[in-house]
């Protein structure tokens, strides 16, 4: 492991979080399937404002279930960002669909509307936006064109939990949203992942394929009841010692998204001074909550030797994202001719992720601010 002086992120931990693992594994029972599990899922409904959650092990399997759970198949196709993280577009996949890549727009960095729209065809079954390192995308929009043509939404929301437009959270825009809990998101649980829906007959589907299709009546492992198993399913539980984690990190989300938005708004207030530096700014009305701080450079070659100059001095920088369409992978299967995506490359190009996590001490942020200005004084 790098010791960097600054890491990318670094996850807030206090008592709280080792009392609640620790209570679980100390009981020596209900490891798996445990009362944690509902509870998170409970209380995470409550705090996005949607009538159920399901937990997964990871934001990748609950956006695998959601696909599944719509019925999204062979030769349907999706409208999705290339600027994302892989597993956005691997969900498509996975389920025999097709990602068509639509460009972004550079103000949320998220899809843009008018070419969502453009983009729709015959084929077209469902819209898969992303809420890019942790700002709203111009949901209400996308929304629009998927009511409009009939389509399905379901929003991408790993790096935005918290996030709102007006009062109304990221992950409520559509019929589905899954959240991711990876180790470097807004709640962490090290792995880990959800779906919120309004929907009870989504609800009952994924939870189904959550679990081998398995219609648990009663607690598996606890008793005696014979099981049903009415359809293919997966193992894509959430375990008791990670739910009992969520359950302590979700208390304190709201302290944590505000220590992420302070550093933001310091970092932003010293960066935004300097010549060729764009700072992220959130729209009017929207809450941004910083799971990321990517910065916007004048060109790739700048933005690359800043991120050489920044790791000398220990501080910790990274391309998020290269765009997925020009990945070895997506380029072997056609992607990287097919796709007609300047906005995308343009940014991926020129953005730089810079350290953002709570715990940043402003004498850590003084000495990123300075270093980028050195790095600048002398370019
Ligand atoms: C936009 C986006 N989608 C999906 C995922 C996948 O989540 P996970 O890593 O929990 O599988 C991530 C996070 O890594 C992400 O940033």
């Amino acid at each position: 492991m790098t010791k960097w002086k600054i890491p990318l992120y670094k996850v807030f931990v206090d008592k709280d979080d080792i009392r609640a693992i620790s209570k679980v594994i100390t009981r020596g029972m209900d490891w798996a399937i445990g009362p944690e599990i509902e509870l998170f899922e409970k209380l995470l409904a409550n705090y996005v404002g949607v009538d159920y959650c399901l937990a997964f092990n990871s934001g990748t399997s609950a956006l695998h279930a959601s696909l599944l759970a719509a019925e999204i198949r062979n030769g349907d196709k999706i409208l999705l960002p290339s600027f994302t993280f892989i597993a956005t577009a691997n969900c498509a996949l996975m389920v025999g669909a097709t990602p068509k890549f639509v460009d972004i727009e550079e103000e949320t960095c998220g899809l843009d509307p008018h070419l969502v729209s453009s983009n729709v065809d015959r084929k077209t079954r469902c819209i898969l936006p992303v809420h890019y390192a942790g700002l709203p995308c111009k949901i209400k929009e996308i929304a629009e064109v998927s009511k409009q043509n009939k389509i399905w939404l379901i929003e991408d929301a790993a790096e935005s939990l918290g996030a709102r437009i007006g009062k109304k959270m990221t992950g409520t825009f559509g019929e589905m949203s899954i959240f991711s809990f990876a180790g470097n998101k807004i709640v962490t649980t090290g792995e880990g992942g959800a779906v919120a829906t309004n929907s009870k007959s989504l609800f009952d589907k994924l939870k189904l394929l959550r679990s081998h299709g398995r219609v648990d009546k009663q607690n598996y492992f606890s008793s005696i009841t014979k099981p049903d198993y009415v359809t293919i399913g997966y193992n894509w539980r959430m375990s008791s010692i990670t739910a009992a984690l969520a359950i302590s990190q979700l208390e304190k989300i709201e302290k944590l998204i505000n220590l992420r938005r302070k550093n933001a708004r310091y970092l932003n207030s010293r960066l935004s001074k300097l010549k060729n530096v764009k700072v992220p700014l959130e729209m009017q009305g929207c809450r941004h909550v910083y799971q990321m701080y990517s910065i916007l450079l004048p060109n790739s070659d700048f933005r690359n030797k800043l991120m050489t100059f920044l790791s000398t001095k220990g501080i910790m920088s990274k391309v998020f994202f290269d765009p997925v369409h020009l990945t070895t992978f997506y380029k072997n299967i056609g992607y990287a001719k097919n796709s007609k995506l300047p906005v995308t490359e343009s940014i991926s190009q020129r953005t730089l992720t810079l350290p953002m996590y709570p715990g940043l001490k402003k004498e850590e942020l003084d000495y990123i601010c300075e270093s980028v200005k050195e790095f600048l004084e002398q370019e």
